[in-house]
């Protein structure tokens, strides 16, 4: 037997779940997700990630297919029937399967969405080694759309950035639009320098990160200065660290831009700082 999934309503084994041909998440990428972290079987930052998912379904005029209430409880349900220890939630919400190809949005009163979750088992999650020896990036052009504050299943580009790194021989890329770093593929990016925490501000061009908003949180509480701005690869590669957050990666340095070395080359105190107490804080309201 393989991994439980869940899908509308069912609980049922991997091979076993369905959904249909027709369904707009399959058919027209018309669906938004959330990753949410889970170590020591407790789920870290749920109401982050709730609230995210209301705003990103009310964005695109979606119904919710839960309350906050009933998901958690599927959330729950999710670790205890897969014995999750450490690694993430998946959750996915398409508009649902109207039946037949069309790119009119089906009435919701006739359509109801598609949920489904599944779980990624990641033992030793909150030791990984990149947070240890530090991640290479590259730089590549933004193409996404301009609604990246919706975390939608749109993910060819960023999936076409990751390859254009992996052939570059690196970890990751962080995408630029006019001359300035919007994020990562996956995840919100960051630098550091004399002691500033320096990130784009938030808009319509880079997504909300949960994690962001609470390393900043902490951040702002142990006194580091933080700047919501801007900052283009050129700073980047002057800065004194760099890093990432995303709800699966935490807090991870990032060590080379472009080839050229961040600060030191190696893992910064700022970002090691950072993981630390975020994976404190967080433990302590996981759930
Ligand atoms: N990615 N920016 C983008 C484009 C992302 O896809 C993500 C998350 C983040 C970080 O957001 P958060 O801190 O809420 O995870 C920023 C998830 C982990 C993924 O797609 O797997």
């Amino acid at each position: 037997m393989g991994r439980i999934v869940y899908v509308n309503g069912d609980y049922v084994d991997e091979a076993e779940a369905r959904v249909s041909i027709f369904d707009r998440g399959f058919l027209m990428a018309d669906g938004v997700y959330e990753v949410t972290s889970v170590l020591d079987g407790k789920i870290l930052d749920y109401p982050g990630h709730a609230a995210r998912l209301a705003r990103s379904l009310s964005e695109l005029d979606m119904t919710p297919p839960v309350s906050d209430d009933e998901l958690l409880a599927i959330f729950r349900e999710m670790v205890e029937r897969n014995k999750l220890v450490d690694g993430m939630i998946y959750l996915q919400v398409t508009r649902g399967n109207p039946g037949d190809r069309d790119f009119a949005f089906p009435d919701p009163e006739k359509v109801s969405p598609t949920l489904i979750l599944f779980t990624q088992s990641k033992p030793g999650l909150a030791d990984s080694p990149a947070a240890k020896s530090g991640l290479k990036v590259i730089s590549v052009p933004e193409m996404r759309w301009n609604r990246r504050d919706i975390k939608t299943t749109q993910l060819l580009y960023p999936s076409m950035a990751k390859m254009m790194a992996k052939k570059a021989g690196v970890d990751d890329a962080w995408l630029v639009e006019d001359g300035m770093v919007t994020e990562g593929t996956s995840n919100n990016a960051y630098i550091v320098k004399d002691g500033a925490i320096i990130t784009r501000n938030l808009s319509n061009d880079i997504l909300h990160g949960i994690t962001r908003a609470a390393v900043l949180r902490f951040a702002r509480e142990a006194q580091m200065k933080v700047e919501e701005r801007s900052f283009s690869i050129d700073e980047a590669q002057a800065a004194d660290e760099a890093f990432i957050t995303s709800a699966s990666s935490f807090v991870t340095p990032v060590i080379e831009i472009d080839g050229t070395a961040v600060g030191t080359g190696k893992p910064g105190p700022v970002a090691g700082r950072l993981r630390e107490i975020y994976l404190e804080e967080s433990r302590k309201t996981a759930i």
